[in-house]
């Protein structure tokens, strides 16, 4: 009775392992992407959503979703090797490491560009009733 308890425990374990083990790959993988996912939302306050940035006169943040990668990579480089001036960026750039950077380029050049919302203009009839 003891012994089949045992045995029934180890195939339970050994299969919940086998199954553990097949999720360990894909956990490994989503876990760097959520690293990524995480790094990329801290840039939408100032950048949007996926980098889809609001354009309006306040604020006139790039648009980073659909940016060339190279130009990506070459942009935060330069904020962080202090070649290109910034008021942020430098900041956020000096922070990130050259891999880090890579996969956000990768990242950013994936989303799709959101068109920005146009308000069409109304005119106002002063006579209304
Ligand atoms: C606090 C606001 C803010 C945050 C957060 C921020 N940025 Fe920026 N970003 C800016 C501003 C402002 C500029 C223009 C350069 C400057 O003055 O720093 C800029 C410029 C850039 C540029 C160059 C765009 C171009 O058209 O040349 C890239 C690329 C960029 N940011 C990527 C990022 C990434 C990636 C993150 C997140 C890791 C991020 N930014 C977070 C404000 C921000």
């Amino acid at each position: 009775m003891h012994k089949q308890l045992i045995a029934c425990f180890i195939l339970i374990s050994s299969g919940s392992f086998a199954t553990k083990g097949l999720a360990a790959g894909d956990i490994v993988l989503s876990t760097s992407n959520i690293h990524i996912r995480t790094l990329a939302a801290s840039c939408a306050a100032c950048h949007g959503s996926n980098g889809n940035a609001v354009q309006s006169n306040i604020s006139n943040n790039s648009v980073l979703a659909g940016m060339n990668k190279s130009y990506f990579i070459a942009q935060l480089m330069a904020f962080k090797n202090g070649d290109r001036p910034a008021t942020v960026m430098h900041r956020h750039a000096k922070g990130l490491q050259v891999e880090e950077i890579n996969q956000l380029a990768d990242y950013f050049s994936a989303q799709k560009p959101i068109p920005a919302i146009s308000l069409k203009p109304q005119l106002l009839d002063v006579n209304h009733d």
